[in-house]
């Protein structure tokens, strides 16, 4: 997504592929931030090590053939040792059980993350200070199938929600995620109980995946200026 330092998703990210060590399975997410974890790979693959990547979309797969990260598949594999991935806002306060849950899908992955991310022994986030708040607030995206999205729609407003139909910047009519479905921006005002939320969502026939990401990730890498701070979880 736009905005946010540059420097700051290029530390985050450049810190957090240091930790992909030789022999390792690594997830590879999706958007700006995590695209200098990735570049950071190629890097080290260059300098000889020994990792292999699982994309999460068409845009991380082609900049890891692009950067020289050698790719796998999810079920060709024993497991993923770590999966790096950005996100949209993350909740950044020890004081509540939300800590750490996410919202993703700004760029209409967030099926394929969710996947990858959750399979991972240990899943970073990836951010600049923008992302962070007190709670979740911002749209859920919900990835719907294509003959889904009217009843979805219809349920999320039973939710107190307001749906809107994603659209193509570049092209008559909606965005086609890399899986062939629509995807719907479900704002709903500031989030109390991500968990709750993710349950009803995830409830709703025809919701192929939502963006909530709840006690999924294991640490935030934030970059700051000139350093990287991290939130364990
Ligand atoms: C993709 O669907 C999202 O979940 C991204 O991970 C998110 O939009 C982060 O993007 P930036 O790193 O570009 O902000």
């Amino acid at each position: 997504t736009e905005g946010g330092s540059t420097d700051a998703k290029r530390d985050a990210g450049e810190r957090a592929a240091e930790e992909a060590e030789d022999g390792f399975v690594v997830g590879l997410g999706t958007g700006s931030t995590t695209a200098h974890a990735i570049r950071a790979l190629g890097r080290a693959v260059d300098d000889g090590l020994e990792i292999r990547g699982i994309p999460t979309s068409f845009q991380s797969r082609e900049l890891a053939l692009e950067v020289g990260v050698p790719l796998t598949e999810l079920d060709a594999v024993d497991g993923v040792d770590l999966a790096i991935d950005g996100a949209d806002q993350v909740v950044d306060d020890p004081d509540v059980t939300a800590h750490g849950a996410l919202i993703k899908g700004g760029g209409g992955a967030h099926a394929r993350e969710k996947l990858v991310d959750a399979a991972a022994d240990r899943f970073i986030v990836v951010a600049d200070p923008s992302k962070l708040s007190d709670r979740l607030e911002r749209p859920v995206p919900l990835e719907v199938r294509p003959d889904a999205h009217t009843v979805v729609a219809e349920r999320i407003r039973e939710l107190d929600g307001e749906p809107t139909l994603r659209d193509a910047e570049r092209k008559d009519g909606p965005v086609v995620t890399d899986n062939g479905n629509l995807i719907l921006d479900c704002a709903f005002g500031p989030i109390d109980d991500p968990d709750a939320l993710a349950t009803r969502l995830s409830g709703i026939p025809g919701v192929v995946e939502h963006g909530l990401f709840v006690g999924l990730a294991d640490a935030t890498y934030v970059g700051t200026e000139g350093s990287v701070e991290v939130r364990r979880y």
